[in-house]
């Protein structure tokens, strides 16, 4: 049985509206996707900005309700759980996105951020909870000082790191990174990918990894799902898709992605001045 299962879904949005208030227009942003994530592995969604990637991310946590189609988590129809059952639930899937400020308080410090989640799901008290996120921050890689600290004293990098942190606390199977690193410092982004990488392998966790950066999901993806224009054009191992891509599109999409040019080839330093 695979962890995450998502059969056929579906996603329109209103475009047009008469005086009314009918819908007059429609766009299919998400049409007919199937894909499934098996535990502990990388499912990469890529494609063009517009494509419908993000929607399918949150569709499969059912942070948007399909209009049509099904998705099931270890097996269970996730559409079908009502609000306890559903939240519940919200404990083994979480997500990740790109700009990580925005989705933490600004006036809370980054150690009661990351143990937030034990007093929402467990009404955990003050001092373990606290205790459990420290633990998690220094896994990510910050210092004990930055528990302290709030949002807006952070780097960009750091609160990625924080927003890595929370959510792991209620220990997910499967986290939906929508574009985590695309807002980072090349540096900075290998970093954050790496550490992603080892909490994987560590944790058994599984990621739908969404992004349009395609150099990067070679290196983190198992398999990777191409999509176009709301579907799903090519899909395969990532190995096998980079190195002969049997759509057209996909190929496109590579052929823009800068590939590392090989020592030998590398012009010779020159010197100005
Ligand atoms: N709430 C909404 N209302 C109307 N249209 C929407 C809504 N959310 C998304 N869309 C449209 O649906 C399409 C798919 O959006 P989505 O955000 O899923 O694309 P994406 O592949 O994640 O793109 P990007 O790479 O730019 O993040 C886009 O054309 C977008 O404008
Ligand atoms: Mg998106």
């Amino acid at each position: 049985m695979s962890l995450l299962e998502a059969k056929h879904l579906t996603k329109r949005f209103a475009v047009k509206r008469n005086l009314f208030g009918r819908v007059t227009e429609w766009f299919t942003a998400v049409d007919d996707v199937s894909f499934t994530v098996e535990q502990g592995e990388t499912l990469a969604l890529v494609g063009e900005s517009g494509a419908g990637k993000s929607t399918t991310g949150r569709m499969a946590l059912r942070l948007i309700e399909p209009d049509m189609g099904e998705v099931r988590f270890e097996g269970e129809d996730l559409l079908a759980l009502d609000g306890p059952a559903m939240r519940k639930r919200r404990q083994d899937m979480q997500m990740i996105f790109q700009d990580p400020f925005s989705s933490l308080a600004p006036h809370r410090t980054i150690g009661e951020a990351v143990a937030e989640p034990l007093l929402v799901h467990f009404g955990m008290g003050s001092k373990e909870r606290l205790a459990i996120a420290a633990g998690l921050l220094d896994r990510v890689g910050l210092s004990a000082a930055v528990r302290e600290r709030y949002p807006s004293e952070l780097s960009g990098g750091q609160l990625q790191r924080v927003a890595i942190a929370r959510a792991l606390t209620l220990e997910p199977k499967l986290i939906v990174c929508d574009e985590p690193v695309a807002a980072l410092d090349v540096s900075v982004r290998a970093q954050v990918l790496n550490l992603m990488h080892d909490l994987q392998a560590e944790r058994k966790l599984a990621y739908l990894f969404v992004s349009h950066d395609l150099a990067l999901v070679e290196v983190i993806a198992d398999r990777v799902a191409v999509m176009s224009h709301g579907r799903i054009v090519e899909e395969g191992p990532s190995a096998e898709l980079f190195r002969s891509p049997k759509t057209e599109y996909t190929a496109e999409l590579l052929s823009a992605v800068p590939r590392p040019v090989p020592r030998s080839l590398r012009a010779p330093a020159t010197t100005l001045g």
